[in-house]
């Protein structure tokens, strides 16, 4: 799209998902893991993510959200669809589009760490990490990128762009 600058393109993005997936496969060998996406942004992470990772896998999915239809965190968040299955004594591993101020993994975890998994460790595609406002550890990064409002590849702006399948900045933005 003209009015699109890419940021990473669609094989950067193949080949880290890749690598990424061959890594998870080893580190989770011999345990039941249990992907759990955040809807919607993380779901073509997800999807590649997963058919790349070499082991027997559930996948949930959940719904929260953050930041309505603006650019900047509103800083509530609400859960708006809830995991399908109980995950107690299960390996989680929660996918992500992006993590910005980290207030919506921060709530995540909290949450989900209370129905007592085996073990909870989060995978994101994105990493803004220059407005952090909270210290949640990521153990899966796929790419640092600059405080920039990003879309595509799952990520939106007024809930369009998720189809792109490149990482894309809006020309002549103020970001
Ligand atoms: P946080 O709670 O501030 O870490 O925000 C995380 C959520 O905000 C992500 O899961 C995205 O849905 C959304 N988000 C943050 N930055 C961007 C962006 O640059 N583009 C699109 N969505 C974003
Ligand atoms: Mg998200």
């Amino acid at each position: 799209m003209e009015h699109l600058d890419i940021l990473i393109s669609e094989e950067e993005i193949k080949k880290r998902v890749k690598e990424l997936a061959k890594e998870i496969t080893k580190n989770y060998k011999g345990k039941d893991l249990c992907l759990i996406c955040v809807l919607k942004g993380a779901i073509m992470f997800m999807v590649d993510l997963a058919k790349e990772i070499d082991l027997l896998l559930e996948m949930d999915f959940m719904a929260v959200s953050s930041y309505g239809n603006e650019k900047t965190s509103s800083g509530v968040v609400k859960i708006i669809k809830d995991l399908d299955e109980p995950i107690e004594g299960k390996h989680v591993l929660i996918v992500e589009d992006i993590i910005d101020s980290g207030r919506t993994l921060s709530y995540l975890v909290k949450i989900l760490k209370d129905r007592k998994p085996a073990s909870i460790r989060i995978c994101t595609l994105l990493d803004k990490p220059e407005k952090r406002l909270t210290d949640v550890k990521v153990d899966y990064v796929g790419f640092t990128i600059e405080d920039k409002f990003v879309l595509g590849y799952g990520l939106d702006y007024m809930q369009k762009y998720r189809n792109i399948p490149y990482i894309a900045v809006m020309k002549d933005e103020d970001n």
